[in-house]
Order: structure tokens, then C-alpha cells, then sequence
């Protein structure tokens, strides 16, 4: 598939499940690197084409959408500068949109040697050799070529489970059927930069899903959760010794907040519509583990080129 390809710096937001909030953590993510002085990129290869919708009018969403002789499956195949794709936020982020015939780039990119290196080598390099430093990628809900491409480009992950049934399922599916493929045959180090619990309750009471999901992170995922989401596991086993009297656990975030959800209806990022939600911290952590690991890759490339 891909020999020895490097990753550039950014991140997936991925979980092969709808609605789990890939898209929203990816545009708050991407917001706080911007924050510390960041060229971001969000490019959205969701065929749902629900970043690009939230993010521009009405008008401009029509047009980018519609528009067969510019969108990224052109600058995939080379016949487009990607930098003349970009549009840029009233909040300074730089959109990379969808395309409603993103099923064609698909196909295209299946009949096409190495067609999988292409999102990578055609559309992201040229952006960073232009300067532009970190890139968010939402990718499309099923796995397929579309999500390894996005994979192979900036080969780092966050990964949101949230309290309905089937995230966790949903991340072991992400686990075997991408992230182990990927490195194990396409030998490409996917790093897992953080899994995050998002829309956790306030209250996590005894027999509640928020509890299930604390308890399955932080038994089987734990070196993979930021610090907001880990609990001490003993606290687990005093809930199993107290049985049914104690009700409550310490509450790891991201939690559910109507700030998050109204600024993401609004096509913007909670720290751009509400400076008091006290999630963004969390966010911002966030954004520095990407910033560390992919400084981190960055110095152990200039080690291999330079001796
Ligand atoms: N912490 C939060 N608190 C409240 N609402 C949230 C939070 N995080 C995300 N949401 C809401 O959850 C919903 C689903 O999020 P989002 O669209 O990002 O998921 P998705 O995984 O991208 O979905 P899809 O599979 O459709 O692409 C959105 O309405 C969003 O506003
Ligand atoms: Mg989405």
C-alpha cells in the first residue's frame, strides 16, 4: 500500500459509528490549536458533507458542494491547486470541504495505483510546504479507502466514545478492521493520540452507561485518556463492594453541554460562542497532545535525516 510514508502533522476524528460526535470534537479540536498561533486546515471527507454544510452560508454551500470542476477528488488526481479549495472561517480556520460526488472520488481513487497516497501526497504536502501547519480531518462514517487515505496522510487519531450502546463496539471495530491493518500491512504507525468519553451526564449513577464507559477505558484504555477522563480505578472496586449504595463516581469530561451542542448547530466552535463553558479546557488539552506528538515525530525525523 504505502512503504515507509511519513505522517504530517494533524489528526483523524474517527469511530466507525454515526453521530458520536467525530465531527464536532474535530472543529473544537482544530479551534484550540488555531488558538496558540496554528494555520489549521479541517478538511471534510464525510460524503454527508455535514462540516462544510455547518461551517458556510447557504449560497457557498451550494456552490462548493455542487461545483464538479474544483473539489478535493480534483486535487487529488492533480488538476487543482489544493489551496484555491480552501475557504476560510469568519473564525480562521481554513475549510477544506466535501463534494456531493464524493463517491466518484472514491471510486477514482480505488482504480488508481496507490490512489490511497493521494489525499496525502497531492493535497495535504503541497498545503504544509505552503505553511499551513496542522490538519483535521472528519472522516466519512464507514471504514474504507477513504478513512485509510485520511490514515495514511497525518496517521494520528482521536477517537470519541460517547454513552450510547455500540461506541465501544464501535471502537473495537475502528481497533481491528483500520488502525491494526494499517500498521500491520501498510506499515504505517497509526498513532492513537487520545480516546475521549464525550456528552458524559453530569450525574453517573450505579447501572449507567457513563459508569460502563469509565469502567471499560479506564480498565482496557488507560494510557490512551487524557488526564480529564481517567478515574482511579479502586473507585470501581468500592462500587462494587458498596453495591447499590453508592450512586455516583467522580465524573470524567468531555461532558454533555448545551454550549457545545448550539455552537456546533451554529457552525462554530464552543470557544467562539461561549468563553464561560467550562469543557474547553478539556479541549485544549486536547489540542496540545496533537501538537506534542506531532512535534515529536517531527524531531525524530530531523534525528533519522540528519544523524
Ligand atoms: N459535549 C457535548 N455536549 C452536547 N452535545 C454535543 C457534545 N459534543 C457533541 N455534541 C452534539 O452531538 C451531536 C453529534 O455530533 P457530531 O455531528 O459531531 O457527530 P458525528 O460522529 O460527526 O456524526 P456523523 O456520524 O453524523 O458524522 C451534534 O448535535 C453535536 O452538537
Ligand atoms: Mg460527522
Amino acid at each position: 500500500m504505502a512503504e515507509d510514508i511519513q505522517g504530517l502533522p494533524g489528526v483523524v476524528t474517527a469511530l466507525q459509528k454515526g453521530g458520536v460526535t467525530k465531527t464536532s470534537l474535530g472543529l473544537n479540536v482544530a479551534d484550540r490549536i488555531a488558538a496558540q498561533d496554528n494555520e489549521v486546515v479541517m478538511i471534510d471527507l464525510d460524503h454527508d458533507c455535514h462540516l462544510t454544510s455547518l461551517l458556510l452560508n447557504d449560497e457557498t454551500e451550494e456552490k462548493v458542494l455542487n461545483d464538479d470542476d474544483s473539489h478535493v477528488g480534483k486535487a487529488m488526481f492533480g488538476d487543482v491547486d489544493p489551496e484555491d479549495l480552501l475557504i476560510e472561517t469568519e473564525f480562521g480556520i481554513h475549510l477544506l470541504p466535501s463534494t456531493n460526488i464524493m463517491g466518484e472520488v472514491v471510486d477514482r481513487m480505488k482504480n488508481t495505483t496507490y490512489g490511497v497516497n493521494k489525499l496525502r501526497n497531492e493535497v495535504i504536502a503541497p498545503l504544509y510546504e505552503k505553511g499551513y501547519d496542522y490538519f483535521l480531518i472528519d472522516p466519512p462514517g464507514g471504514e474504507g479507502q477513504m478513512l485509510d487515505a485520511a490514515f495514511v496522510a497525518v496517521q494520528r487519531t482521536i477517537i470519541p466514545i460517547t454513552p450510547e450502546a455500540g461506541t465501544v463496539n464501535g471502537l473495537a471495530r475502528l481497533l481491528e478492521r483500520t488502525v491494526s491493518p494499517l500498521r500491520d500491512e501498510g506499515n504505517i504507525p497509526i498513532e492513537i493520540v487520545a480516546i475521549t468519553p464525550n456528552r458524559m451526564q453530569e450525574t453517573i449513577s450505579r447501572d449507567s452507561s457513563e459508569q460502563q464507559i469509565a469502567r471499560d477505558l479506564n480498565e482496557s484504555f488507560r494510557e490512551h485518556l487524557p488526564d480529564y477522563a481517567k478515574v482511579d480505578l479502586e473507585v470501581f472496586e468500592t462500587i462494587d463492594e458498596l453495591g447499590e449504595r453508592l450512586t455516583e463516581i467522580p465524573k470524567p469530561g468531555l461532558r454533555e453541554r448545551k454550549s457545545i451542542n448550539d455552537a456546533f448547530k451554529n457552525g462554530l466552535p464552543v470557544a467562539q460562542y461561549d468563553q464561560e463553558c467550562d469543557q474547553i479546557e478539556h479541549f485544549d488539552t486536547l489540542a496540545e497532545l496533537v501538537i506534542e506528538s506531532c512535534e515529536a515525530e517531527q524531531e525524530q525525523e530531523e534525528v533519522a535525516t540528519h544523524g
